[in-house]
């Protein structure tokens, strides 16, 4: 009874800690007129599109498709995102449909840090989505698994990327970016590879490019008098979006005990978007229903088999955005870009920018945006048209 009781204390008091070092809920000024609205381009599924159209192509590991899209990923940070380190962590494995051939699996990182901290003294909000694409069907896109999800990323980190640095650029000048003294925060995005089972899903064929880099960032310490042991404690959470943009009603339950709190900031933004009419798909739905759930309620951490496994069992938070129910097109080819609901990836891009901007605190440093409110009716109009 005891223990339970000072266990009781001390999660409360976690809970308590956590809520007040990393993160700030955004004004309804800020999510209705500042926070970036994704541009008719960005998820447009024509070639012409801008974020999600050039990653619709079969990604395999080791093969051209997946060469290209990885380029789709470096330009896009080179060209938007100037300030962001990309870096890529390689590993090559056998995998049961290529015998004695090693393929070589990418994952890219992406990293924006606050001006003058060292690596070592950072802790990083982490974004993560798979790039890979299945070995079969011969074809295969993954729309939903997970391209629409990357796009939804990279949105979210370009529309905060200003505010970032306005807020980095007000401390500094206010001396407040002292290495020394401040709990400094960071983000970071993982394209992870080789997500995906080549023949059947098992502990060795899955999520190749995630085993090898928790395993290597383990490892690779930062200097020892760092606030953090190695890279893998710079993660603070690590948010694993997945399966994301079906047209279907698929909700996604509490996962993580541990990262609780985050799913109900998460599905407390959601709330405020729908309620400020911000969403342009079904605004009827609940994505994330489990905001109720006690802490003593059971959390099913273990089933939903991903990337985030290697990491989870090495101690990091993981937030796991993924449906309990997959979407009907789950590795058919059925998954491809005419099977997205546009609408549902927008907002869902539009949920993680916010989240992302509520976690590095950024209230207050959002510029006004020049289009006005998006009105929903119209655009769902137009959208049939289209
Ligand atoms: C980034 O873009 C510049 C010019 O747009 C180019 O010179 C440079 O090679 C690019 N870097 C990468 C890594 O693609
Ligand atoms: C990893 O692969 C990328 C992409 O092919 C390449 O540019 C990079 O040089 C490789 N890095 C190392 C350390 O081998
Ligand atoms: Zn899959």
């Amino acid at each position: 009874m005891w223990q339970q009781l000072s266990k009781w204390l001390l999660t409360a008091l976690s809970f308590l800690l956590l809520d007040v070092l990393a993160y700030a809920p955004l004004s309804d000024d800020t999510l209705v007129n500042r926070l970036p609205r994704p541009d008719t381009a960005d998820f447009d599924i024509l070639q012409t599109g801008n974020l999600l159209a050039p990653i619709l192509i079969p990604r395999v590991p080791g093969t051209p498709g997946s060469k290209q899209v990885l380029q789709h990923f470096v330009d896009f940070f080179n060209q938007s995102l100037p300030d962001w380190t990309v870096s890529f962590q390689n590993s090559t494995f056998k995998t049961p449909t290529h015998g004695e051939q090693e393929v070589p699996f990418i994952n890219l990182i992406a990293t924006r840090d606050p001006p003058g901290s060292q690596p070592g003294n950072v802790g990083h909000l982490t974004l993560v989505a798979h790039y890979d694409s299945k070995y079969q069907p011969e074809g295969f896109i993954g729309a939903t698994d997970s391209a629409a999800p990357c796009a939804m990323l990279m949105h979210a980190v370009r529309s905060i990327d200003a505010a970032l640095t306005n807020k980095w650029n007000f401390m500094s000048a206010q001396g407040d970016l002292d290495p020394d003294f401040e709990e400094l925060k960071g983000i970071q995005v993982l394209f992870l590879d080789g997500e995906e089972a080549f023949h059947s899903w098992s502990s060795t064929d899955s999520i190749y490019g995630a085993r090898s880099l928790a395993e290597e960032w383990e490892h690779t310490m930062h200097p020892a008098t760092s606030i953090y042991k190695n890279y893998l404690d710079s993660i603070d959470l690590f948010v694993l979006l997945d399966l994301l943009g079906s047209p279907e009603d698929l909700s996604i339950p509490s996962w993580q005990h541990t990262s609780h709190w985050s799913y109900v900031k998460m599905a407390e933004a959601e709330e405020r978007l729908r309620k400020q009419g911000l969403f342009k798909s079904n605004p009827d739905r609940v994505w994330l229903p489990d905001k109720n759930k006690k802490e003593t309620d059971v959390f099913n951490s273990y089933i939903m088999q991903d990337d985030h496994l290697p990491f989870m069992a090495r101690g990091v938070h993981v937030l796991h955005l993924i449906p309990s129910r997959f979407p009907s097109v789950w590795h058919t080819m059925r998954d491809d870009g005419e099977h997205l609901d546009i609408a549902v990836v927008e907002d869902w891009a539009l949920l993680t920018t916010a989240f992302a901007a509520e976690y590095m605190e950024l209230e207050g440093y959002f510029e006004q945006q020049p289009s006005k409110r998006v009105k929903r009716n119209d655009d769902a109009i137009s959208k049939t048209e289209l």
